[in-house]
């Protein structure tokens, strides 16, 4: 047996909305791209002081991010670090939304 199309899937535009509307359900957010302006201004705030303006580490221990250190981890690490913290780095737990985390990440991402 042949599975039909979805009644509200026909033609591109309407199969296309359909399915970005099945993956909002599925993920519990709406289609989100990272914001590197707001990671910018996270940033300043948040983690400039440990780990500089140009992401190269002020505080012994922090990983020089202008050099690529630590980044080469996808970002599902880097965001566990960021929320439950490491070492001499806090936990950022509650203090950012879930897509701040992204934002903020690609923000560091830029110093390499
Ligand atoms: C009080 C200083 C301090 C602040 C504030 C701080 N960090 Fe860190 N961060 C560190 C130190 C120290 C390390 C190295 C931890 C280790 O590996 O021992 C680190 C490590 C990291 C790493 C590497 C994690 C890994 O998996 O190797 C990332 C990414 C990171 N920090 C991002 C951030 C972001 C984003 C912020 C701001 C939201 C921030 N840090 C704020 C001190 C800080």
């Amino acid at each position: 047996m042949r599975a039909r199309p979805h009644s509200t899937c026909t033609g591109l535009r309407n199969c296309l909305t359909a399915v970005l509307a099945a993956v909002s359900v599925v993920t519990g957010s709406s289609i989100h791209a990272a914001d590197f302006f707001n990671g910018e201004k996270l940033y300043q705030k948040y983690c400039q002081s440990c780990h500089g303006i140009n992401g190269q580490g002020v505080i012994g221990g922090a990983p020089n991010f202008a050099r690529g250190q630590a980044l080469m981890k996808p970002d599902f690490n880097l965001y566990e670090t960021i929320d439950r913290g490491k070492n001499a780095m806090p936990a950022f737990r509650g203090v950012f939304k879930e897509e701040e985390y992204y934002d903020v990440i690609t923000y560091i991402r830029s110093f390499y």
